[in-house]
């Protein structure tokens, strides 16, 4: 076994300490191509809902992984090692769309045992969750700025809430 399972907090807090010193975590999500995609997400929110442990992540519907999430209700949350700016770059950059971006990343893709989705084995950490509930940002309920900062476009975000089902270490 290449990674330990372990409790989702570690992975939690590994997260945030990378988000904070990286600027990114690895989205992978899986439609009914078969093939995983991967995009860089900075936004992500840990915790207890509805009496479920709960990864939240947001994601806009011009992305290909929304696309994905919208076939296949899961998602994984990967932790880069510290090497992995350039990929980071790229993920953020380029969509599955047009570009096999695990290839171009020299990523594996690691199955975990009763999930429809992968890993990125060469990650230092991950989540895997599964899609209990989907909003979207509500775009009368913003205070002004951070609604002219962030949707100059009107992309306005989906919210996924996924159960973390798995979580695993090196
Ligand atoms: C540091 C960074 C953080 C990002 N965070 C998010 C995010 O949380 N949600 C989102 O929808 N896009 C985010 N993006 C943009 C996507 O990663 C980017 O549009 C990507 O090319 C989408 O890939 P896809 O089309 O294969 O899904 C971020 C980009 C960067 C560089």
């Amino acid at each position: 076994m290449i990674f330990q399972e372990c409790d989702w907090q570690e992975v939690a807090a590994e997260g945030m300490v990378t988000l904070r010193t990286m600027g990114g975590l690895f989205l992978v999500t899986q439609g009914k191509g078969g093939y995983p995609n991967v995009m860089t997400i900075g936004w992500l929110t840990t915790g207890i809902v509805w009496g479920r442990p709960v990864a939240v992540v947001l994601v806009r519907p011009s992305r290909y992984s929304h696309t994905l999430l919208e076939e296949t209700p899961y998602f994984s949350v990967n932790v880069p090692v510290e090497t992995m700016q350039r990929e980071l770059d790229l993920c953020g950059r380029c969509s599955g769309r047009d570009t096999d971006k695990f290839t171009q990343c020299g990523f594996t893709s690691l199955s975990i045992e009763g999930m429809p989705i992968p890993v990125i084995q060469e990650c230092r950490a991950f989540l895997v969750c599964e899609v209990i509930q989907k909003t979207r940002v509500e775009p009368t309920a913003f205070s002004s700025p951070v609604l002219a900062e962030f949707y100059p476009q009107d992309d306005f975000h989906s919210v996924y809430f996924g159960v973390i089902k798995r979580a695993g270490r090196k």
